[in-house]
């Protein structure tokens, strides 16, 4: 698909990254309104280890709609919502979004909203999710998305942490063949948290009606229609934009924190250098606005480039079929679309011949992207074969909040190798270490490390919690961010991703923490002891499962227990952990000093012999899980 000119381009841009960060980034953020300039384009000495363009002004919403309206782009679709799940279709025009923006953030500030206020946002996929995301943005408030699968546990522990003025909210959300009322999540998440908003505004939908509290809540669209535009508020580039809330090895999430300068260099950098779209062009990442990807890729970065972004509310099968994506990426002219490979693979099983595909024109479509998950070199083949365009698998995390590697279309592409999620992009310095902190030679395995300072956009901490951010990345590898992440770099210099070092699993491209399930599993009275790992799946790329041992005397009937344990985990965590399966056994898999041999164990569930384990405590126990495991599906 390449040639060696162009290869040469990714190393000459590479290479001008290196021999000089600043001077890369400083140009980069020429194409950033900037109400005051930088006095420095990194400062070493702020936060935890350094800030990007110290000393700057600008706000984020603005960059990303009175710019172009400004430019004369105000009549061109800045969004287009699509949505399956009501059969309704909208466009906004960047004159409107920027309209409804100003007035969202009117109603806002009405309620109190200031600058580094906190504002939650528990939305589907609406319009009004991106408006209040922009509104907040606007203020110079901060907002916390919360995925709307999420339960009112999970979302009282972000209330907690992240303690909003206000929260924006909706009556319901919309999943194929039920619909999830909103409002009694909420009003349980506030009686649970410690922390409790002043306000509440509440998008009414008319699939379910919620019941408002008089002097709380208000509803959205009369608080909308009541209030003044807003104008934008200039913040610090070094000021927080958001806090996305994501899983962590406990049970306590933790707040990644995005600011707004060096988020907004980065993510217009990425939309021309990643995916190579500008000014016009239709872009559509297939995700959730509660995600990461969601964030970057369906709000900021393609309104940041002036794009027109598609918000899609429904499924990639079953809303009504497996050709809906493609359906979408037709009728709107989508050039290039990013889903999770787990879409990808629930398609492929239910059309594996593209006779749905086959139906849409999709001329316009020049390339898809792919993360959140390793992709299977099966289903890359299989979109790449079917589409007849390059797939490009890239890596990146909530952390980040743009590709760690990726393939990059302004450069030309690399020839694509299935299964490697690429090169390293042009600021981030990325190595393998081994785990006592020596950089290991290219084809050796290890954990993937960015030496510091990371790249603008890339989180600057956790949420008033530096101490946290440094045990969490910085303190294993001096020096160096500490990914996750597990793998080795190719000769040709291609990343290979193969797999979490901590606890952390992925579920239908959605990140969980088996530690935070098992904290679930313990607090049921019958559980002495519980493990829970992931194990593959087809479709989801991994599913949690559990093994729970009972304390001394209980006779109940574990088909019942299990029961409760998957109600208590779908009730304090969320449906989104597709927690489904727990198992009975007598002991768990132990070594002699006592750790839980959760690799044997994933090895059993996914049919594979357990790895010989050097000092196990008793053989046994490994049999037993066997045979709890029989059947499995
Ligand atoms: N609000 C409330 N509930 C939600 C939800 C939301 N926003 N999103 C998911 N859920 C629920 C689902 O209804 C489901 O509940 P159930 O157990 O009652 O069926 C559960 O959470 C699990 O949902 P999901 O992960 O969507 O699994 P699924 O089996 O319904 O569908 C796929 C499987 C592969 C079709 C689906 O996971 C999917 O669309 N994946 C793509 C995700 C993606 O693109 N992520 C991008 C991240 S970059
Ligand atoms: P999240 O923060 O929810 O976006 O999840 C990030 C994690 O998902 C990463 O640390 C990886 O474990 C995994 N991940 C994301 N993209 C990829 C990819 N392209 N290849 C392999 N793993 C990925």
């Amino acid at each position: 698909m390449m040639d060696a000119p162009v290869q040469s381009t990714y190393a000459e841009a590479y290479r001008r990254w290196q021999q000089d960060p600043e001077g890369f980034w400083a140009e980069k953020a020429e194409a950033v309104h900037w109400h005051r300039r930088w006095n420095k384009v990194f400062d070493p000495s702020l936060g935890v280890y350094g800030q990007w363009f110290a000393g700057g002004e600008l706000n984020t919403a603005e960059n990303c709609l009175d710019r172009h309206v400004a430019a004369g782009r105000g009549a061109q679709p800045a969004l287009i919502w699509d949505s399956p799940m009501t059969g309704r279709k909208v466009s906004f025009s960047y004159a409107e979004l920027r309209d409804r923006t100003a007035r969202v953030a009117g109603a806002l500030a009405q309620l109190g909203v200031r600058r580094g206020d906190r504002v939650i946002i528990y939305m589907p996929m609406v319009p009004e999710a991106a408006i209040s995301m922009l509104a907040c943005a606007r203020l110079g408030a901060i907002h916390s998305v919360v995925f709307g699968g999420f339960g009112a546990a999970e979302l009282a522990s972000r209330i907690s942490d992240a303690k909003p003025r206000a929260i924006v909210s909706a009556s319901c959300g919309l999943e194929p063949g039920r619909v999830v009322a909103y409002k009694p999540l909420l009003d349980e998440a506030i009686a649970l948290a410690a922390h409790k908003p002043e306000s509440c505004l509440i998008l009414q939908r008319e699939q379910a009606r919620a019941e408002l509290i008089r002097g709380r809540d208000h509803d959205f669209a009369e608080a909308e229609a009541a209030a003044h535009p807003h104008e934008p508020v200039p913040v610090a580039a070094t000021d927080p934009l958001y806090i996305l809330y994501t899983s962590g090895t406990t049970g306590r999430p933790k707040g990644i924190v995005r600011d707004n300068g060096g988020h907004a260099v980065a993510l217009l950098n990425s939309m021309r250098m990643i995916y190579g779209v500008g000014a016009g062009d239709v872009y559509w990442a297939g995700s959730d606005v509660g995600w990461v990807v969601g964030h970057s890729y369906i709000v900021y970065a393609p309104l940041l480039a002036g794009c027109t972004t598609i918000m899609y509310e429904g499924k990639p099968v079953g809303t009504p079929d497996a050709g809906a994506y493609w359906r979408v990426c037709a009728e709107h002219g989508v050039r290039v679309f990013f889903t999770a490979p787990t879409g990808i693979r629930a398609i492929k099983q239910q059309d594996p011949e593209a006779k749905l595909m086959a139906r849409y024109d999709l001329s316009r479509l020049e390339a898809l992207f792919l993360a959140g998950e390793r992709c299977d070199p099966p289903t890359a083949l299989w979109a790449a074969e079917k589409l007849g365009k390059p797939v490009v698998d890239h890596w990146w995390q909530t952390e980040t909040g743009w590709a760690i590697t990726a393939g990059f279309r302004e450069f030309g592409l690399f020839a694509p190798k299935p299964g490697s999620a690429g090169r390293p992009a042009p600021g981030y310095d990325l190595q393998v270490l081994d785990d006592s902190g020596k950089v290991l030679p290219r084809g050796q395995s290890g954990n993937f490390a960015v030496r510091l300072p990371l790249p603008p956009g890339a989180s600057p901490t956790l949420w008033q919690n530096d101490e946290g951010f440094r045990a969490a990345y910085l303190a294993d590898f001096p020096g160096w961010y500490r990914t996750g992440d597990a793998g080795y770099i190719d000769e040709d210099g291609d990343v290979w991703v193969m797999g979490r070092t901590d606890d952390i699993i992925n579920v239908a491209g959605h990140r969980l923490s088996t530690g935070a399930m098992e904290e679930v599993l313990a607090s049921h009275p019958n559980v002495a002891e519980c493990a829970v790992i992931g194990a593959r799946d087809a479709v989801k790329g991994e599913v949690p499962v559990g093994l729970v041992v009972l304390k001394a005397g209980i006779s109940r009937p574990h088909a019942a227990i299990a029961e409760e344990l998957v109600a208590l985990v779908r009730e304090r965590i969320g449906p989104v952990a597709a927690f489904k399966e727990v198992y009975v056994v007598p002991r768990l898999p132990k070594t002699r000093s006592g750790k839980i041999l959760r690799a044997s164990i994933r090895r059993l569930a996914n049919g594979e012999p357990p790895a010989p384990p050097p000092t196990i405590e008793d053989p046994a126990a490994l049999d037993e899980v066997k045979s709890a495991f029989a059947g499995r599906g």
